[in-house]
């Protein structure tokens, strides 16, 4: 099972959105997929649940350590469940200790979770954009970040010091835990438009970050808040879309480690006569692009 936290220190780059349509852009590619959304703010789960999302949550399961498996619930698409966050995450994710907040071995709370959780291939982490003791958590517990980075100024800015804080853990995890370093394993370029800004910034970022940026960029397009507004991923509500393409390609390549040509993983890889590039998989990418 591989485990994935979308984060960014930033707000409205896009996170929730990444998060719900990587989702359903992996489980088109036959994965089972647990989506948490730990943002208290529920961004994530109201793209499956917009009426509402049930109050019970990943809050519980921190909170009572029930199991994730409990406090799931499914969505529409077959093999896609969903961890909202909870009435009472805002509560527990702010405070260090005590009854209310995370407690003792806090750090822990969540890799704990992760770790008796089955039935999936895939586990994605929706986070706040806030330094909680929750998101540090989930740094714990994953095994990869994929940051989603919108092209305007002062992008990169707040990336570095989410940087200095995955190295940091990382060294924590090899340290003190049979976890192994944590990496940031994807960078997604989201809400591109013509601007110069845009450009700029996208050339900025990949000559930054180097090959783990993926290739394709989201484009920037209205139909991504329709989509949401009826609780359907983009990649569904606007199938053969450039943006639904660009999810689908994101998904493809986080399974097949291409974002790293250097450092494929077999594990990792899906059948090569299963499939061998983005074409076989996705029916839409040629009309799309
Ligand atoms: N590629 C895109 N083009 C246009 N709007 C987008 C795009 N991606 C996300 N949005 C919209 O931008 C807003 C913020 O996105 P969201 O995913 O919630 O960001 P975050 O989780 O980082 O705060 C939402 O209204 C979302 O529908
Ligand atoms: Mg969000």
């Amino acid at each position: 099972m591989r485990s994935i936290a979308v984060t960014n220190a930033k707000g409205g780059v896009g996170k929730s959105t990444t998060a719900i349509n990587m989702a359903a852009a992996l489980v088109e590619l036959d994965r089972r997929v647990l989506l948490i959304d730990a943002d208290p703010s529920g961004n994530a789960a109201l793209g499956f649940f917009p009426r509402g999302t049930p109050s019970v949550g990943l809050a519980d399961a921190l909170l009572e350590g029930s199991g994730l498996v409990e406090v799931a619930s499914r969505s529409d698409y077959e093999g896609l469940d969903v961890v909202p966050p909870g009435d009472r995450l805002s509560t527990c994710s702010d405070q260090m200790g005590g009854v209310q907040g995370l407690g003792q071995g806090r750090e822990f709370r969540i890799r704990r979770l992760l770790k008796g959780l089955t039935g999936y291939d895939v586990v994605i982490i929706d986070t706040s954009p806030v330094l909680t003791p929750l998101n540090v958590a989930i740094l714990y517990a994953v095994s990869e970040i994929l940051i989603p980075i919108d092209p305007c100024i002062a992008a990169l800015a707040g990336v570095r010091a989410l940087e200095d804080l995955v190295r940091t853990v990382s060294e924590f995890r090899l340290e003190f835990t049979d976890a192994g370093p944590l990496e940031i394993t994807g960078v997604l370029i989201t809400r591109v438009d013509r601007t110069l800004v845009s450009k700029q910034i996208e050339a900025e970022v990949r000559n930054y970050f180097g090959p783990i940026v993926h290739e394709r960029v989201v484009p920037a397009s209205v139909k991504f808040r329709e989509a949401y507004a009826r609780g359907v991923p983009l990649i569904h509500y606007d199938r053969m879309s450039p943006a639904a393409s660009a999810y689908r390609e994101a998904a493809f390549t986080f399974l097949n480690g291409g974002v790293r040509p250097d450092a494929v993983d077999p594990r990792r890889s899906i059948e090569p006569d299963e499939a061998e590039t983005v074409e076989d998989v996705d029916p839409y990418y040629r009309e799309a692009s």
